[in-house]
């Protein structure tokens, strides 16, 4: 293993992946640690009240761990398509007694800058950033005060973008992975490059530690991403079914039907995210402009609704390629049985 990674105490190459939106909780970000690798408190969505409450939990524990902010990149979106597609949500939304008729578009930032202050006020082993890059004197700021910069990439230009701002580490995401893609890019869709020649290209282009992530979800997979370059891994998606997951019922239950297939849509967020395909991506992932934050705001109540209701067809079920191995076990006999060819 790399040298920064043992630096951290790490004794495994196996990473639990930063997952927003309920996936990880500080129980499993201690059940990676416990495991030998390395858990993520993921800050997206949360108040900057609710992340510093988080981030307590995990250093009572006493364990290394990373915190994983959404850097701004926002795509604005077009009023007009807004309009449109909220237009086209109406039935979805009023099965569930939700307005979407009036609503404006919400063009947030999700705290960062209270984000950063928290994370320099009261330093944290790691950092991690996805979307986009931070300002360089926000990863020099976290590098002083003794915290390792992570950057998530999608292609070779964006890590040399990362290397060339001095961050310490990258997590590669092939578009295999569940969840929101951090590309830099997101008006686009993803390129379909499948992990091992991602590595390859982005190992051409920068000499920095690598960290693979998208698909990853059997020991040979593990063992295929090291050779071909990664110095550690990071799933999410495998960890979804975990004792120590916060993902949600209809979530769980869904991932446990493999006759689903998984899509790229922008339909939930109007950022490219890859997740079990359902009502809501057949009827809406050809019509949804691009524009996060704006339609994450706009479909927010719906899905939350759809939760409560238990109706997965209108729930993001985000999801990466290898879903169906994800099993309903404690974490850390995943983590560790993810390392067995090895
Ligand atoms: C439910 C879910 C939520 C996610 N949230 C985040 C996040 O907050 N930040 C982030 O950098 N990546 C996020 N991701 C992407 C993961 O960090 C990781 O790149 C991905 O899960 C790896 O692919 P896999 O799911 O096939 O293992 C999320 C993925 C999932 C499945």
């Amino acid at each position: 293993m790399h040298s920064t990674l043992i630096g951290l105490g790490l004794t495994s190459p196996v990473l639990a992946a930063p997952m927003a939106g309920g996936g990880s909780t500080p129980a499993l970000v201690v059940a990676a640690a416990k495991a030998g690798g390395l858990g993520f408190v993921a800050a997206g969505y949360q108040s900057p009240a609710a992340l510093a409450g988080q981030i307590g939990q995990v250093r009572a524990s006493g364990v290394p761990f990373g915190v994983n902010v959404f850097a701004p990149n926002p795509v604005p979106v077009d009023r007009r398509r807004y309009r449109e597609y909220a237009d086209l949500l109406r039935a979805d939304a009023d099965r569930y007694g939700v307005d979407v008729s009036g609503v404006e578009p919400i063009e947030d930032d999700d705290h960062w800058a209270d984000k950063i202050d928290l994370l320099l006020a009261d330093p944290v082993p790691v950092v991690s950033f996805t979307f986009g890059l931070p300002a360089a004197r926000v990863v020099t700021a976290l590098r002083a005060a003794g915290t390792l910069v992570v950057q998530t990439v999608t292609s070779a230009g964006e890590a040399r973008a990362a290397a060339g701002l001095g961050v310490d580490l990258l997590v590669v995401q092939a578009c295999a992975a569940g969840g929101h893609s951090g590309t830099f890019t997101p008006d686009r869709i993803p390129p379909e490059i499948p992990l091992p020649r991602l590595l390859g290209e982005v190992g051409a282009a920068v000499d920095l530690p690598l960290i693979a992530a998208g698909g990853i979800a059997t020991p040979t997979a593990v063992g295929t991403a090291l050779a071909a370059g990664a110095d550690a891994v990071s799933v999410g998606t495998v960890l979804l079914r975990s004792d120590e997951s916060g993902a949600s019922a209809p979530h769980r239950d869904a991932l446990a039907d493999t006759r689903r297939r998984t899509v790229v849509t922008r339909a939930f967020t109007g950022r490219p995210a890859r997740g079990l395909r359902n009502e809501f991506t057949d009827r809406h992932s050809a019509q949804a402009p691009a524009g996060y934050p704006a339609l994450h705001h706009l479909t927010s109540p719906i899905r939350k609704a759809a939760v409560a209701a238990g109706d997965p067809e209108r729930v993001n079920l985000w999801a990466g390629t290898g879903y169906h191995n994800a099993a309903a076990e404690p974490a850390a006999r995943i983590l560790t049985g993810l390392t067995r060819r090895l």
